[in-house]
């Protein structure tokens, strides 16, 4: 996806740049062209030898070195990407930034692009909250710097918090993001996949048969027209979309915390089968037989219906809410009953009894049911529903709107 794309990558001086290297193969993996420039912290933490490798391109290290200056100079180099990428940004380098200094060659780049610039914070978590560095980001922010992270967790120093670099694909898809193209550039979509998995015990757990094919498709088709993806997704067998935002959880409970964390967006496709159920209490240890013969009685409580209550929000409501509705029998009459009942927009309704081979499968029929009537479309791959439904997203969020199918 970022084929051709020229990434100008600041290496900052942290044990984060250890990510970096990733950082690079992730990139050109997707297509990208690296040029690398390493600060002098930086190659505390990693060689020229193992970043120039990685990139297969000279190592830029040094703002008076005349060779370079002869072969290409610091303006040239700082306008030659399509975009700048800082990983690990320091607070160091974020606080020369935001005063506009000029005085090695990492800080003389990103005075002189004229392009988009990347910043992947990576610190001590004190560092982060310091008032100081936080005005610095409020300041980059408003300067239009791009942020992606930093990540919370447990930091190579000991602590704990935010401060963490984002991990290299989280930096990969922030890169497609800045540098999106397609009709739903600048665009959130935010979709829910997969099963969840609702406890009975710390080893049992009620689950279905999802797969998230569907989802991850439609996530790719989205990510492919250059939208910004959030993929809230249950356990799942299928390949993850790379490139997407992923926030992974078991319940329906947390799936419904994570979509209410990432609103706002544009609009939100729920291809998730989410249990309709979880247990009251769940067990926290292992129910045993008893030994005569007794058995467990599990009791119900009903799952919060996050597509519905998307689709009800007063605020915040995405312009656009699809919803899935898997059918056994009836598949037009339900579907058009659960549009109603569930209030979004359009419901993709498809019969999943056992003899279709759907759930689970690579196969959709899927018949798009809206405002104005309902379509049904031929049996197709996943892939070709996904695009199908991406452009039609497209289409609908296009202002004004246009006919892309
Ligand atoms: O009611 P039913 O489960 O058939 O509805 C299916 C649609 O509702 C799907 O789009 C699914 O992702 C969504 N849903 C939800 N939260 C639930 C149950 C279903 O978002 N608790």
């Amino acid at each position: 996806m970022l084929a051709g794309k020229r990434i100008l990558l600041i290496i900052g001086g942290g044990i984060a740049a250890f990510k970096a290297l990733d950082l690079i193969r992730r990139l050109r993996e997707d297509g990208a062209q690296v040029t690398p420039v390493l600060t002098s912290a930086g190659e505390q933490f990693v060689t020229p030898l193992s970043v120039s490798a990685l990139a297969a391109q000279k190592v830029y290290r040094d703002l008076f070195d005349l060779n370079d200056e002869a072969e290409m100079g610091h303006i040239e180099l700082s306008r030659a990407a399509d975009l700048v990428v800082v990983a690990p940004a320091t607070a160091d380098l974020m606080a020369k930034m935001a005063q506009g200094l000029a005085n090695d060659l990492a800080s003389t780049l990103l005075l002189a692009t004229d392009k988009k610039v990347l910043l992947a914070p990576a610190m001590n978590v004190r560092m982060w909250q310091h008032a100081a560095t936080q005005r610095n980001v409020a300041t980059l922010t408003g300067d239009g710097i791009l942020f992606v992270g930093p990540d919370e967790g447990q930091m190579a120093c000991g602590e704990f918090g935010p401060g963490r670099m984002a991990e290299p694909m989280a930096i990969v898809a922030a890169v497609r993001t800045a540098l999106a193209t397609g009709p739903l550039k600048g665009k959130h979509i935010l979709i829910t996949s997969g099963p969840t998995h609702e406890p009975i015990d710390p080893v049992r757990y009620i689950a279905n048969r999802s797969s998230g094919a569907q989802g991850s498709a439609i996530a790719r088709a989205l990510l492919a027209l250059g939208a910004k993806v959030t993929f809230v997704t249950g356990p799942v067998v299928a390949a993850l979309p790379d490139g997407a935002q992923i926030v992974q959880v078991e319940t329906a409970a947390q799936m419904h915390a994570a979509v209410m964390d990432a609103l706002p967006a544009d609009a939100a496709v729920f291809a998730a089968a989410v249990a309709d159920w979880r247990v009251v209490s769940a067990s926290d240890s292992k129910i045993k037989k008893d030994g005569k013969g007794k058995l467990p009685v599990l009791e119900f409580a009903e799952n919060p219906d996050i597509l519905s209550e998307v689709s009800h929000l007063a605020a915040a409501r995405p312009g656009l809410v699809v919803g899935f509705a898997a059918e056994t029998d009836d598949v037009i009459a339900n579907a058009t009953a659960k549009r109603a009942r569930k209030g979004c927009d359009w419901m993709l309704a498809n019969d999943v009894s056992p003899e279709t081979g759907i759930m689970g499968g690579s196969e959709n029929a899927v018949t798009l049911l809206s405002a104005d009537g309902y379509e049904t479309w031929p049996r197709m791959k996943k892939d070709a529903v996904a695009q199908k439904l991406a452009l039609r997203i497209a289409a609908e969020l296009a202002d004004p709107k246009t006919v892309l199918v």
